[in-house]
């Protein structure tokens, strides 16, 4: 079945970007941090759109290394707002984060999430990441960082 999910590329949307974080994130970036997110070269983020309305949000790096050496990607953020969770939108959303990278010939993707946050941990598992690493009480709350990675050559 297609994703009914389309992630649509923004180079030069830091205000909007920065409210949708408002909405979704309990720890926000600052404004003058996607200001920064968006002036790096790899920086590639999109909104999460469903029919016409955006969902959410994807911020990711794409490292493109060349044609003799892999290439990979590394994820930022994942948002859902909150009336839209549960219903399987991340899991969309990531499956077309992840044919994105596939086209574009990426390698491998990395992120990292803090222990104590159940759901993403859950959605990432569900979508095929696995632990290379912990990094014991990274987070000013005292939680772990779990370092995920996943193949994305290998995937339909
Ligand atoms: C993490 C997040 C993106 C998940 O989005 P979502 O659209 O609710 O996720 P989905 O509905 O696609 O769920 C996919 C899987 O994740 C897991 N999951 C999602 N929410 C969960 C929850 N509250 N508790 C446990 N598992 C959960 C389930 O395994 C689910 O699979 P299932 O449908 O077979 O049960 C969303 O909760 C969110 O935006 N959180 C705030 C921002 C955040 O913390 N982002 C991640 C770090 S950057």
């Amino acid at each position: 079945m297609e994703n009914p999910i389309r992630l649509i590329r923004r180079t030069a949307n830091s205000r909007s970007f920065h409210t949708l974080d408002i909405r979704i994130f309990s720890h926000p970036w600052s404004y003058p941090n996607w200001e920064g997110a968006f002036s790096t070269p790899a920086s590639a983020n999109y909104f999460i759109i469903h029919g016409k309305k955006i969902m959410g949000m994807i911020t990711s790096r794409i490292m493109e290394n060349g044609r003799h050496e892999p290439s990979h990607a590394e994820l930022d953020k994942i948002g859902i707002l909150p009336s839209f969770r549960n219903r399987g939108l991340g899991r969309l959303a990531m499956e077309a984060f992840h044919q994105i990278l596939k086209n574009r010939n990426i390698q491998w993707v990395y992120l990292e999430v803090s222990s104590r946050n159940l759901p993403a941990v859950a959605l990432y598992r569900k979508v095929g990441y696995e632990i290379y690493r912990e990094r014991k009480k990274y987070y000013p709350d005292g939680s772990n960082a779990l370092c995920m990675k996943k193949t994305i050559q290998n995937i339909v």
